[in-house]
């Protein structure tokens, strides 16, 4: 293998994880001369995830991306369970006048306002939303919503909401249980089946009950939603004009009356 070889291959190496350091925000500069990137590591380490979903946000051709479209202009929004405000930075939201999030996990939190100081990102729980009432004209909550105690989170959202303002939710359907049940059956994991199995007690205790409750063995809270039981919390939370739109995610919308 020649000297020339193998520069060649360290160089291709290089550019290629040039997207993924984009992502992350951690590019310095890019030294053409060599055609090779320095790199800064980030002060806070990110779950992939995050990452993942910050790639979908910024690619308007992917088909998994979800993301609230209104004519936000002027606009008080706040995501519930933000992450590190990944679906904040949406174009969508370009216009809004402030662009807020809270989340439980201090760490994405952190990595937020390091990466996008336009961002007001807190660390707190959507079951007690640190904002006054009828602030916001948007507030959502993207797959975050199913981890928290649902009919407290919505009534958070329903506070801090402005009358005629908008909510707009993505949510885990019975489908996507589906697959974890048959995943935790496969790799003969019975603790998860019993984690996934209290998943699905909560979906149904949310469906007709219209409550849910924590892990017994971690405090934290997971349900799956159903189409009849979002609407009837939502409803009962006092949001009107409640649409669900089921075209390959799940998402429910409502006004506040
Ligand atoms: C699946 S991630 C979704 C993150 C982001 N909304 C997105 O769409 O990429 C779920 C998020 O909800 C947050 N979360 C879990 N429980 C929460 C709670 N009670 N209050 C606020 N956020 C919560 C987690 O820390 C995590 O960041």
């Amino acid at each position: 293998m020649t000297f020339a070889f193998r520069l060649r291959r360290f160089f291709t190496a290089a550019l290629l994880q040039i997207p993924r350091a984009r992502a992350r925000g951690s590019i310095v500069k890019s030294l053409r001369l060599f055609n090779c990137t320095i790199y800064r590591k980030p002060r806070v380490d990110l779950p992939i995830y995050h990452l993942d979903e910050l790639e979908i946000v910024n690619n308007l051709a992917d088909p998994r991306r979800a993301v609230p479209a209104y004519p936000c202009a002027n606009w008080r929004v706040l995501d519930v369970g933000c992450g590190a405000g990944q679906t904040l930075t949406a174009v969508e939201f370009r216009a809004c006048r402030e662009r807020h999030g809270i989340d439980v996990d201090a760490e994405a939190v952190a990595y937020g306002r390091e990466h996008y100081p336009m961002l007001k990102l807190s660390v707190a729980g959507a079951e007690r939303i640190p904002y006054p009432t009828n602030m916001f004209d948007l507030s959502y909550s993207r797959v975050s919503l199913p981890y928290t105690n649902v009919p407290v989170a919505l009534a958070e959202m329903h506070r801090v909401t402005k009358r005629g303002g908008r909510v707009w939710f993505m949510l885990h359907g019975w489908q996507m249980e589906r697959g974890h049940i048959a995943e935790a059956i496969k790799t003969r994991s019975l603790r998860r089946l019993i984690d996934r199995s209290y998943v699905m007690l909560n979906g149904l205790l949310l469906r007709y009950l219209g409550r849910c409750f924590a892990r017994p063995w971690s405090g934290t809270y997971e349900s799956i939603q159903t189409e009849a039981g979002i609407r009837r919390l939502l409803r009962r939370a006092g949001f009107v004009d409640v649409v669900v739109h089921r075209d390959g995610h799940f998402i429910a919308e409502a006004v506040k009356a």
